[in-house]
C-alpha cells in the first residue's frame, strides 16, 4: 500500500538561503509524526509545502502516491483532503463560531445551509463548544478559538491534519484542551504531521519524532528512542539545549 503522504527529496528555497534540503519521509495512514528543531530550521516551510502553500524547488510530494507538487496542478481539491491549523487560530473575527465552521464547507463542498450546520454542531459537540455556536472569535479564549480553528478545519473531512505550533500562541493552562483534542483525533486514526516545541506533548502523541536541522531530518524514531537515546550528535545538543530551559 502507498504511504498516506511521500516526501521525497523535498528541496526548497528563498532567494538564497536553503530551506529544506532533501527531505524524505513515508507517512503511513493514522500516522502521527511530530517535527521538532530550532526556530528556523524549517518545520513550518515544510508543512506549508505539503499543504501547497509554498512551492518546492525540487523532489516530489505524493499524498496516497499521486505526485500534488507537479507545477500547474490546481492547489484546491488538494488542499481539501489536507487540512492546515496554525498557531494563530486565523478565525474570521466578524464571523460567529458557527459561520466561521460552515463557511468552507457550503462555499467549496456546495453543502445546504442545514447540512453544513449539522455538520458543524457536530463538531462543536465533539469539542465542548456547543454552547459557544453563536459568539464570536474575540469572545472566546484561546484554548477555545484554537478548537473552532480544529474544528473549522475538520468540517472539511480532511485525510490528512498539519499542526503547526497550534499550542504557542496559549497561556499554560489552556495548552491542555487543545491537546485532549489532538489525542481524539489520533483515537479516531486521523494521519497527522505537527510542528511543536512541547516535546512531552511530541513524545505523548506521535508515533514518530523526526528532528529537522538547517532543512535536514537528521534522525526520525519512535518518542522513547529519540527522546531516550538519540544517535545523531546535533539531536542530542538540541535536546540537551531544551533539557536545560527546562521544557523536557
Ligand atoms: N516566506 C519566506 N521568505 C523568506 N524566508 C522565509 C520565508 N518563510 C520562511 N523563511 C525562512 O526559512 C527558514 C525556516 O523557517 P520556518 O518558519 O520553516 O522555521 P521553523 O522551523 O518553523 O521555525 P519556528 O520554530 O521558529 O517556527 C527561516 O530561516 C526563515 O527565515
Ligand atoms: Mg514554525
Amino acid at each position: 500500500m502507498n504511504p498516506k503522504i511521500s516526501l521525497q527529496s523535498v528541496t526548497k528555497s528563498f532567494g538564497e538561503r536553503s530551506v529544506l534540503n532533501g527531505i524524505d519521509l513515508d507517512v503511513s495512514a493514522s500516522e502521527v509524526i511530530a517535527f521538532i528543531g530550532s526556530s528556523g530550521s524549517g518545520k513550518s516551510t515544510l508543512l506549508r509545502c505539503i499543504n501547497l502553500l509554498e512551492s518546492i524547488d525540487d523532489g516530489a510530494i505524493l499524498l496516497d502516491g499521486t505526485d500534488i507538487s507537479l507545477p500547474g496542478l490546481d492547489p484546491d481539491p488538494i488542499r481539501r483532503r489536507i487540512g492546515m491549523v496554525f498557531q494563530n487560530f486565523n478565525l474570521f473575527p466578524h464571523m460567529t463560531v458557527l459561520r466561521n465552521i460552515t463557511l468552507a464547507p457550503r462555499k467549496v463542498l456546495g453543502l445546504s445551509i442545514a447540512d453544513a450546520e449539522t455538520r458543524g454542531r457536530e463538531l462543536l459537540r465533539r469539542f465542548g463548544l456547543q454552547d459557544r455556536a453563536d459568539t464570536y472569535p474575540d469572545q472566546l479564549s484561546g484554548g477555545q478559538q484554537q478548537r473552532v480553528a480544529i474544528a473549522r478545519s475538520l468540517a472539511m473531512e480532511p485525510e490528512v491534519m498539519l499542526l503547526d505550533e497550534i499550542t504557542s500562541a496559549l497561556d499554560p493552562e489552556l495548552v491542555g484542551e487543545v491537546l485532549d483534542v489532538v489525542r481524539e483525533l489520533k483515537g479516531n486514526g486521523m494521519t497527522m504531521l505537527l510542528a511543536t516545541h512541547e516535546m512531552n506533548f511530541a513524545r505523548e502523541i506521535s508515533d514518530r519524532v523526526c528532528f529537522l536541522h538547517q532543512g535536514q531530518i537528521l534522525e526520525c524514531a519512535p518518542p522513547e528512542q529519540l527522546f531516550g537515546s538519540p544517535r545523531n550528535e546535533r539531536t542530542q545538543q538540541f535536546l540537551q539545549r531544551v533539557i536545560d530551559a527546562g521544557r523536557l
